[in-house]
């Protein structure tokens, strides 16, 4: 009598999909990334300082570049970035960011976004704008992949080695060392007050355990996910932070279950895509909190009463105690209070377990979808 070994089931540590074991190392993936850059209550990040001071304070420009799940943790980061530094912060394809002759100075800052850190359009990306003499940061996953060597500096994630096609943990903790930048050049450049930095770090160090309970989503979702089986399409809506997150919600759909989903600016739905709403259309909207961002929760709130009076199927992503989305939806998910920049982390869980769940009702090979690669490295 033998005992059957599954080599790769064991790698998965008991998880039926690597996907699923790195959702669950979400948690780690964030404590992990955050660990050693703050220092009494100050983000540091070494590899920033060494740019120098002057580097730092005299940058006017932030563009960032990457693929995939890698440029929707860059727009997230863009609305942080921007708010804690005070600096101009575009996101822009690593595919088309050449192409379009990008006005670039010694005074820009070029940031690459890239889990793998050997993407070959984001690495072609980083060459040119090396070429053009501007300052190259590299956030990746991947101990000295061509992209971080050839950076001016390097601010790796830590979120461990990630399997599975779709990102998710690396995802979680490129958002976490974009906020992490954006508050070490607020701080560099003077612009960040000590209660905006105090609020954000305090913030960043609640986020592993909160991450915990947002992981704590999957039996809801699997339910869920188990009735909505036969779905066809599938639509994402938010605002601010929710919009880069509902984006990467209807990513994370097309690429494992191979739904048509969109995802849209919950604000842009009366300029065309509330056409679509149709009876019975599922549409999973990431609602802002309404403690921390009253307008823009109130602005989500009439959407959903837009889409469900035309027949939408709601699927609300609210914070704890939030009521006031009750009575116009279908089925709510609650994740942990946290300030609404940092909802999108939060909030983007139990779109992870939706997809991986609709894949595997479909039976579909959750880790390794068709016509993927994890790294591609070809232009
Ligand atoms: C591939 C993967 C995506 C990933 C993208 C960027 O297309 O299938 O999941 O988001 O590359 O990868 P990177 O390693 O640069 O983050």
């Amino acid at each position: 009598y033998e005992v059957e070994w599954d080599a790769g089931a064991a790698d998965k540590g008991g998880w039926s999909s690597f996907m699923a074991k790195e959702i669950n190392e979400q948690p780690e993936a964030i404590a992990n990334t955050i660990r050693g850059r703050i220092v009494d209550g100050h983000v540091e990040i070494p590899e920033l300082t060494e740019l120098g001071a002057e580097r730092l304070q005299n940058i006017d420009r932030i563009i960032i570049i990457a693929c995939g799940t890698a440029s929707y943790a860059g727009m997230v980061g863009s609305y942080a970035i921007e708010q804690w530094a005070r600096v101009p912060v575009e996101v822009q394809l690593s595919h088309e960011f050449r192409y379009r002759d990008p006005v670039l100075s010694d005074r820009t800052m070029v940031i690459s976004v890239s889990q793998s850190g050997e993407t070959m359009d984001t690495l072609m990306a980083v060459k040119y704008a090396i070429e053009q003499g501007v300052t190259t940061v590299s956030v990746c996953n991947t101990q000295s992949a061509t992209i971080p060597r050839e950076s001016d500096a390097a601010v790796y994630t830590h979120a461990g080695p990630e399997v599975a096609v779709a990102s998710t943990k690396a995802f979680i903790a490129q958002i976490t060392a974009l906020y992490l930048i954006g508050l070490h050049l607020g701080r560099a450049r003077g612009v960040l007050s000590a209660e905006a930095e105090a609020a954000a770090v305090e913030q960043l160090e609640a986020l592993p355990e909160k991450m915990v309970e947002a992981v704590a989503t999957h039996e809801q979702i699997a339910e869920l996910a188990h009735w909505m089986a036969d779905t066809r399409s599938v639509l994402f809506l938010g605002r601010h932070v929710g919009y880069p997150a509902a984006l990467e919600g209807a990513l994370k759909l097309k690429e494992i279950a191979y739904i048509h989903a969109e995802g849209f600016a919950a604000g842009e739905l009366k300029h065309g895509p509330i056409a679509l709403i149709d009876h019975g259309q599922p549409v999973f909207v990431l609602v802002p909190s309404p403690r921390t961002s009253p307008l823009m929760h109130s602005k989500v709130v009439s959407n959903i009463q837009e889409i469900r009076a035309r027949g939408a199927r709601v699927i609300a992503i609210v914070e704890k105690g939030d009521t006031a989305v009750l009575p116009f939806a279908d089925e709510v998910v609650r994740i942990p209070l946290t300030d609404a920049l940092f909802d999108p982390i939060l909030q983007v869980v139990p779109l992870q377990w939706f997809a991986l769940e609709l894949s595997t009702a479909k039976g579909l090979d959750v880790d390794q979808p068709r016509n993927l690669a994890k790294s591609v490295t070809v232009e």
